[in-house]
């Protein structure tokens, strides 16, 4: 007799709580690229931010906390369901391997400790500023613009942000399925939506580190 495993222990529940998660750690990324274009606007705009961000400690450690559950909660579930999938076929399919899956699959499992990778170091230079070369608390222009001017620091932000391109892409992908939204109506728009947010939100981040390199931004009086 099969055990009930519940909504949870299923590998439905647990990818159906790495797509709330996920749509969750969307829009903050949504949120953060808006934030950090405004550095564009006036070198005291994003200064102003990062003081608003930093005005309320009960605000900004509830989103801190929210954030921390579901990058916690999405990455067990990604961890459970990659293992599950490792184990419960010791012997391969012969015939069925979709490529399209196939690719998705292993694209998020490298791509999502990468990204995790990632943000530790970014938590580091740009939040603690710990391995940052001239960090000033809350002076977020500052930081940005003196950060990218360390030629190998920017090209790794931009290599880890068209990681990030990738998995946003596969998971907004795979996420309209899990949810159901892969109604034949909307079938046709599945690809080039998730092809849409990811392209925004990719050169939304990266046109930073590039305009800090071209030297499109400078430091103030640099
Ligand atoms: C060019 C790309 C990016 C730039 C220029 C940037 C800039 C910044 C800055 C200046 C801060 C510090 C804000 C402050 O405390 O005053 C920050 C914090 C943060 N960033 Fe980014 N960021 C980038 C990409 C990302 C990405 C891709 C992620 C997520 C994968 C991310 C997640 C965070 C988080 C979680 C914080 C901490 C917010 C807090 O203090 O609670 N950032 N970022």
């Amino acid at each position: 007799m099969e055990k009930d495993v519940g909504l949870y222990g299923s590998t439905l529940g647990k990818k159906a709580l790495m797509a709330i998660t996920g749509i969750i750690l969307f829009f903050y990324l949504v949120g953060h690229m808006l934030g950090n274009l405004q550095i564009f606007l006036d070198p005291a705009q994003i200064d102003k931010y990062a003081h608003l961000l930093h005005a309320s400690a009960a605000f900004l450690w509830s989103v801190r906390l929210v954030l921390l559950f579901c990058l916690g909660v999405h990455i067990l579930a990604a961890f459970q369901v990659w293992w599950r999938s490792r184990t419960a076929r010791p012997v391969k399919y012969k015939v069925f391997n979709p490529p399209d899956v196939d690719y998705a699959a292993k694209t998020m499992v490298w791509s999502g400790p990468i990204i995790a990778a990632f943000l530790v170091y970014h938590l580091l230079h740009l939040t603690v500023g710990s391995v940052h070369p001239d960090y000033v608390h809350l002076g977020a222009y500052n930081n940005v613009i003196a950060g990218f001017q360390q030629t190998p620091v920017a090209i790794a932000y931009i290599v880890a942000l068209l990681l990030l391109a990738f998995h946003l892409y596969h998971g907004l992908w795979s996420l309209f399925q899990t949810m159901g939204w892969d109604h034949p109506k909307f079938g046709p728009w599945r690809r080039p939506l998730a092809v849409l947010l990811t392209v925004v939100i990719a050169a939304g981040f990266i046109s930073v580190p590039v305009a800090v390199m071209t030297g499109v931004l400078q430091l103030v009086g640099g």
